[in-house]
């Protein structure tokens, strides 16, 4: 370490930063500046440089040009534990806690309590109990993590890095998992950290959030600094043309889907459920319609989908396709009638991190075709590139391991997987989380594109605005069960909240 700095503004900085993976230029020459006492965000486009840049401010990444300034004096971070012993906590965009550890371990892990040298397992528990209640989480601390729902371990994963962090606070999408209540808290947290004078980095992809928490924005686009400004003057417009160097609109005006209830239904779960996960349900979907789902994180959402994608086997009612009944015992025998699954959980369930971007689209077509079939390497390639250029995947070669690309370019990566199957019934947990506002819109786009094309589609979003723009009808969950089948002209934002919240139309709260 050498102490050759001057005295400066800022707790933390990068200047003149720059990145290079192979061939690309992932940061070029970034300077960044952070403030104690200050929420500063991050924004760009997905593969903007973002995770990287916290990567390089936090030891996990070397730079290849350009300093590391802590408290006006240049560092080298060796890995991010050094950067911990100086009061730098981050929460990485891909949680890396460890599944098979104890909530408590994972809270500690690295800086246990312990008594003549043993980890001291009760004292762990009780501080780790402790802890959550103040983020509202009572859960059983010994429980395994990985038992958890991704939800619950980004919470984990938030505690833990606010407990290390003594000067700086790194957040790298904290609240992609979260329902709006979480958010609230984490926010809550925030705000006291920030008057304590903690610094810190904010990324995400919801404006809401950035306008309702951070004091200065900082804009990466195509890994160059666009520029760090006060949020206070800049307007939402103003942050997007940043982000995207043109104007967009949000979400395309889409509205007035007609139902396609006549004629019969081309797939139907006939109370359907599985005891304990989700209670009896009745919804069916025809040709060219997007069924939408509705209803707050651990409402049963995700639990209807694996019901219906075989995951969970549904242990009452039946299941009915072009009006015969069909089993549904594995996801195998569900992708042999067609259907596709994009899970919420991209890094658990979806994403074959070492595997390329090629291998990758292709897994589930080749699995459909079974492996005789095996697909040459150009059909593989031409396959790849048609559903890249589609969803306008950016990756610099389609032979690189997909744990390289962006986390919104993954998002993408597995929804190409599942159009590659040529489903006729696509079920999509939160296919636009984690995704930049363009691609957003590119998304939306992509369902009503699909759907116009003939395609059932149950998508599973906690964004209204989409929800409403692509839904012909849509289903609300509460507390594990199907509440409300809206159709019509109760497709709005604000009679999906009454019907989340149960409450009454026209009565507040
Ligand atoms: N280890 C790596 N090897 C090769 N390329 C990488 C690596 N890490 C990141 N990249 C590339 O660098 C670019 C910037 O990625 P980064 O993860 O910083 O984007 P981001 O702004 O965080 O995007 P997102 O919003 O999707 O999370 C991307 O093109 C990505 O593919
Ligand atoms: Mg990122």
């Amino acid at each position: 370490m050498d102490h050759g700095g001057s005295g400066t503004e800022f707790v933390l900085e990068a200047r003149g930063v720059s990145k290079i993976f192979g061939q690309h230029r992932a940061l070029d020459g970034v300077n960044f500046g952070l403030r104690s006492g200050e929420v500063h965000a991050l924004l760009g486009e997905n593969g903007a440089g973002k995770s990287t840049l916290i990567k390089i401010l936090t030891g996990a990444h070397q730079p290849d040009a350009g300093a590391v300034v802590l408290d006006g004096v240049s560092v080298h971070f060796r890995d991010p534990l050094e950067a911990q012993s100086y009061g730098i906590g981050t929460v990485y965009q891909e949680v890396n806690l460890l599944p098979n550890r104890s909530v408590a371990e994972n809270l500690f892990l690295g800086h246990q309590p312990t008594r003549f040298g043993f980890v001291r397992k009760s004292l762990i528990a009780r501080n780790a109990r402790a802890l959550l209640s103040r983020y509202g989480l009572d859960i059983d601390v010994e429980a395994e993590l990985g038992s958890y729902s991704v939800a619950v371990q980004q919470i984990v994963a938030i505690c833990r890095a606010v407990e290390l962090s003594g000067k700086v606070l790194v957040l790298d999408e904290p609240t992609a998992s979260l329902d709006k209540h979480e958010v609230d808290r984490l926010f809550d947290v925030i705000a006291k950290l920030k008057a304590d004078g903690l610094a810190i980095v904010f990324i995400t992809h919801f404006l809401d959030q950035v306008f309702a928490i951070a004091d200065r924005v900082t804009i990466l686009r195509n890994g160059k600094l666009i520029g760090t400004e006060p949020l206070a003057g800049l307007t939402r417009t103003d942050v997007v043309r940043m982000m995207l160097g043109k104007d967009v609109s949000f979400v395309p005006a889409v509205t007035g889907i007609e139902e396609r209830a006549a004629g019969p239904a081309m797939v139907e779960f006939d109370g359907c459920g599985k005891a304990g996960k989700v209670k009896p349900f009745s919804v069916s979907l025809h040709k060219g319609e997007v069924v939408g789902v509705a209803g707050l994180l651990g409402s049963g959402r995700t639990e209807m989908a694996r019901v219906m994608f075989g995951i969970d086997q549904t242990d009452c009612g039946e299941i009915r396709i072009d009006n015969r009944r069909v089993e549904l015992k594995s996801p195998a025998q569900a992708i042999a009638h067609g259907f596709g699954f994009c899970p919420e959980d991209r890094k658990a369930e979806g994403i074959f991190g070492d595997l390329s971007v090629r291998e990758n689209i292709i897994i589930a077509l080749q699995g459909k075709l079974g492996w005789f079939r095996a697909l040459n390497r150009d059909e593989q390639m031409e396959i790849a590139g048609k559903f890249a250029e589609d969803l306008d995947i950016r990756a610099h070669s389609h032979d690189m391991p997909v744990k390289l690309l962006s986390g919104g370019n993954q998002q993408k990566v597995i929804l190409a997987r599942w159009l590659a199957t040529d489903p006729t019934f696509l079920i999509l947990d939160e296919p636009t989380r984690g995704i930049d506002v363009g691609a957003h819109a590119e998304i939306v786009r992509t369902i009503s594109r699909l759907r116009e094309d003939g395609l059932a589609l149950l998508v599973i979003s906690s964004e209204l605005d989409e929800v409403v723009a692509y839904s012909s009808r849509v289903v609300v969950m509460r507390d594990r069960e199907m509440v409300a089948e809206l159709r019509g002209d109760q497709i709005t934002p604000s009679v999906i909240v009454q019907a989340i919240a149960a409450q009454p139309e026209g009565e507040t709260a």
